[in-house]
């Protein structure tokens, strides 16, 4: 209500676009819809497990990829598993990603699927709308995803990343995955916001509040349904409106003094499609939330996993290291070499690690009319989700899908998969429009360290992946940092 307010009082002075209906994420209200919707349906569900089952739903909240992977092999390519109380619709393998990301994208609405329940912190930001809606909000932020202004970036990414690693030494333990998580914070805070992400001296650190508020979608599924004071979801409610009041400031300082930078949020106040119409403050603060969230989590956990893996492959850190200093020698990486392809090995190596841990791992939605794939019937209305981590792991596409092997991305052999096969930024006109951001992001802070450093798992640590809101280490990922030395015996020097 607050924000239709926000924007009739907005739309006085200049016109803006018409946002999406208000949906209710009440979860009772949720669950009685999805209730009646289900029994409403009179096509059959194509074939799977429909009755409910508790333990099924422990497991796919605990490690869904092994429970994906057994009804892919039983049911096929399309099946159906009931997940707390509804059925769900998987669709798996390169057609499936294919059809639903790509040549059939419009009979499935994210809204109205499980990127709803995001709403009640990220607002009606690109994850949470559809249609001409969604159309014209990325439009207008399509220019700040260009490749030299992603390239820029650097700028406040490599310093970001030197005052990080600033404190590494000899012997240290790290947690790799909090390292990463508040440095990636600080990156988007500054190169997508301008924002200061310690906050002004004495006063609100929007950092923690995003982490404060965000931390709710982490909570086991039953806390979060629940609601009333001192509930996850009270607590999750007022970070956001702490976080929110910060936000607003910031969108009404930079309108009336005009204050402008190369940040995302000075092209979003400016910013206006086709018709002139602009975004209204409430509109703003969803997108600017919504990339907050969409871009710190899924580099952190990228970069994290890219190390563990590495951890376990030293010949593939020689490969990278030897790389690293043919073409580079000892200096920084440019935005440009680093988005251009120069250093290959370190490109196959992260597209190898988003193969087998794609943080975005599924793509839920729901359908809007009833269709056919793989020979099975789809009711509309109904929630069908992608996967990639599934697909990914599909020993027919992916041989050997357990092990990290880099070299299946060397330009040939990707150029060489079956469309769709391989889809850890999604597909079609939805694409990741961060990926650009995310993958420069990723080889800096992969580039910095590997000049100087050499990453040992913590004696006794074993990866247990958990799957919410994204894929990551669960506890954390301990290292243990090792200053490279050079043949010579000299430390690198640390590259300016
Ligand atoms: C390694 C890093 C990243 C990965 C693996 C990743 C992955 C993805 C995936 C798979 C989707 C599609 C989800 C679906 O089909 O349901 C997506 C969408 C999106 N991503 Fe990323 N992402 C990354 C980084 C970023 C960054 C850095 C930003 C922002 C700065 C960002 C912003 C977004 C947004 C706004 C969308 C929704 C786009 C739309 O619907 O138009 N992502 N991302």
């Amino acid at each position: 209500m607050a924000g239709a307010q926000r924007r009739l009082r907005f739309s006085a002075s200049m016109s803006s676009f018409a946002g999406p209906p208000p949906l209710s994420t009440n979860p009772l209200r949720k669950l009685a819809t999805d209730l009646l919707s289900e029994r409403a349906i009179d096509v059959p569900f194509p074939p799977g497990e429909t009755r409910p089952n508790l333990r099924r739903t422990q497991r796919f909240a605990l490690n869904p990829l092994f429970l994906l992977l057994e009804a892919y092999e039983r049911y096929g390519p399309v099946f159906t598993l009931r997940i707390f109380h509804a059925n769900s619709v998987f669709m798996l393998g390169p057609d499936a990603n294919h059809y639903m990301a790509v040549s059939h994208a419009a009979n499935f609405s994210w809204r109205e699927g499980h990127m709803g329940d995001l709403i009640p912190f990220l607002g009606d930001g690109l994850l949470t709308i559809d249609g001409d809606f969604h159309r014209r909000s990325r439009r207008v932020m399509l220019p700040a995803f260009h490749h030299e202004r992603v390239a820029r970036a650097i700028e406040v990414m490599a310093p970001e990343i030197e005052r990080a690693l600033a404190g590494w030494r000899e012997g240290a333990r790290v947690d790799l995955y909090a390292w990463t998580r508040r440095l990636a914070m600080r990156i988007a805070m500054r190169a997508l916001f301008g924002l200061d992400p310690d906050g002004a001296a004495g006063r609100i650190n929007p950092a923690a509040l995003f982490e404060q508020a965000l931390s709710f979608y982490s909570r086991d599924y039953f806390l979060q349904v629940l609601r009333g004071p001192r509930t996850p979801y009270a607590q999750m409610q007022a970070a956001r409106a702490e976080l929110d009041g910060v936000l607003f400031e910031e969108i009404r300082r930079r309108r009336a003094t005009g204050e402008r930078g190369e940040d995302i949020l000075s092209l979003l106040l400016d910013a206006t499609d086709e018709d002139g119409d602009h975004l209204s403050e409430q509109q703003i603060r969803d997108e600017v939330v919504t990339l907050l969230f969409a871009g710190h989590d899924t580099t952190t956990s990228t970069v994290a996993f890219l190390f563990h893996e590495l951890a376990l492959h030293p010949d593939v850190v020689d490969r990278l290291v030897a790389e690293q200093e043919t073409v580079l020698g000892e200096r920084s990486p440019q935005a440009d070499e680093l988005m251009g392809g120069q250093l290959k090995e370190l490109d196959m190596a992260l597209d190898e690690t988003l193969r087998m841990y794609p943080p975005a791992w599924i793509g839920p939605r729901r359908s809007i009319e009833s269709f056919e794939f793989a020979g099975a019937v789809v009711p509309g209305g109904v929630p069908v989700n992608y996967c990639s981590w599934a697909s990914h792991h599909l020993p027919g596409v992916f041989p050997d899908p357990e092990s990290f092997r880099p070299e299946r991305f060397t330009p040939e052999a990707k150029a060489a998969l079956p469309k769709g096969a391989y889809v850890p930024f999604g597909g079609g006109s939805r694409i990741c429009i961060g990926m650009r951001f995310g993958q420069l992001e990723v080889k800096v802070i992969a580039a910095k360290i590997l000049a100087r450093f050499r990453l040992e798992l913590a004696p006794g640590y074993r990866l247990s992946v958990r799957q919410m809101p994204t894929i990551g280490p669960r506890g954390g990922m301990p290292v243990i940092v090792r200053e490279r030395r050079r043949s010579a015996g000299r430390p690198l020097a640390a590259a300016a």
